[in-house]
């Protein structure tokens, strides 16, 4: 069986917030890629509520069929709510108020006690709880004591790299999913992954999920945009 995919749908409700409007709902988008295959739906539940909001995230709670992951910051406020929602699984992520997107891995190793606290609230709470990380031993061995299942190794560093710098961190990123499987984490990965870059991270050896956001959603307005003008001027008679 092949990688299993997480379609992230919070450029979907970019979108609606663009016009403060009521569409395009994510939970709608949700829908639509399962349809189309997708074996999980993340959404990033922002302190700022920029994009996905609460009632989205209850809704999709309902709605989802396939597996529902859930990204958030270790906070308090945050870890209720997944307690209250229920997700299938948590993605513990960093997060800075004016970041454009989430910029790097957790540092689990300087946040031990907060780590530690927040996986095991949410897994007495029966969610799988995965952490972001960055391809560094010290941070995968820190989110393995840290009790948590899993590690989603972060991408993002070997999507921007090019040439011999991408090599090396692809490098990082083999060596990552070799060590965390050691440790009998499951190893996922995501950050700027796309249709030119994904096929070397997908071939990875024991990497069992990938979260990709941007780019399936960037290509989804270009590959529907010649049918939405289509059925507009059919309105026009
Ligand atoms: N994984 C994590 C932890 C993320 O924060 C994001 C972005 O929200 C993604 C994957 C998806 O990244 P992209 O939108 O670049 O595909």
């Amino acid at each position: 069986m092949g990688v299993k995919l997480g379609v992230n749908i919070d450029h979907v409700a970019t979108v609606r917030e663009a016009r403060k409007a009521q569409e395009p709902d994510p939970v709608a988008a949700a829908v639509l890629a399962e349809l189309g295959g997708a074996d999980g739906i993340t959404v990033h539940l922002r302190a700022d509520r920029r994009h996905i909001k609460d009632r989205d995230l209850r809704l999709l709670r309902q709605v989802v069929k396939t597996k529902l992951n859930l990204e958030m910051a270790a906070t308090e406020g945050m870890i209720k709510i997944a307690l209250e929602v229920k997700p299938d699984q948590v993605t513990l992520v960093p997060e800075k108020p004016n970041e454009i997107t989430t910029e790097g891995g957790l540092d689990v190793e300087n946040n031990q006690e907060t780590v530690v606290q927040a996986v095991g609230r949410l897994k007495g709470g029966g969610i799988t709880v995965s952490i972001f990380v960055d391809p560094d031993p010290v941070q995968v061995k820190a989110a393995k004591e840290s009790g948590a299942d899993a590690i989603e190794i972060h991408t993002g560093l070997y999507a921007e790299a090019q040439g011999g710098e991408r090599e090396k961190e692809y490098r990082k990123i083999v060596e990552a999913a070799q060590l965390a499987q050691n440790l009998g984490l499951v190893v996922h990965a995501g950050h700027g992954l796309d249709y030119r870059n994904v096929g070397p991270i997908a071939s990875i050896p024991g990497v069992k999920e990938l979260n990709i956001g941007h780019s399936i959603v960037a290509r989804s307005v270009l590959v529907g945009m010649e049918r939405a003008v289509r059925e507009m001027k059919r309105l026009l008679g």
